[in-house]
């Protein structure tokens, strides 16, 4: 089933230059863009894409983060793309979770800068694409 899933190139996948690394390996695994764009994320973006996290003890430092610099937001398309999103990706976890393979796996030690995400749901994609993207 086709489906469409936001990915996020955090600030250290950004200021690291891991942009083309990352869309390589979305392309090469055969997904396709449909949306691709480098913004700043003001705080109130960032509350609203982390509302599931509020009140967890790194929600703030998560926030600094997210909003400490240039993003990179991509509307990805394909057969299962949340799963095979979040399967190139590997586990939220660098070093505990994410094979070597995964972008994290082979590019992140921390679990605050694993410098990819991705929605989770079919559910959080829908917000999450009409968050990042309303004119899609
Ligand atoms: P992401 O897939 O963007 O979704 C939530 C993010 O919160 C996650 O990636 C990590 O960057 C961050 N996160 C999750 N758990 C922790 C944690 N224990 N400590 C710091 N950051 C975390």
């Amino acid at each position: 089933m086709t489906e469409r899933t936001l990915v996020l190139v955090k600030p250290d996948g950004v200021s690291r230059g891991l942009v083309g690394e990352v869309i390589s390996r979305i392309e090469r695994k055969g997904l396709k863009l449909v949306a691709l764009e480098l913004r700043a994320v003001d705080r109130g973006l960032a509350e609203q894409h982390y509302a599931e996290h509020d009140g967890k003890p790194f929600f703030e430092s998560l926030l600094e983060f997210i909003t400490s610099g240039p993003v990179v937001a991509a509307v990805v398309e394909g057969p299962r793309a949340i799963a095979a999103f979040r399967q190139l990706a590997g586990g939220t976890d660098p070093v505990e979770k994410a094979t070597p393979g995964t972008i994290r796996g082979d590019f992140a030690l921390e679990t605050q800068f694993n410098l990819v995400h991705g929605s989770d749901s079919a559910d959080s994609a829908a917000r999450e694409i009409k968050l990042w993207f309303p004119d899609l």
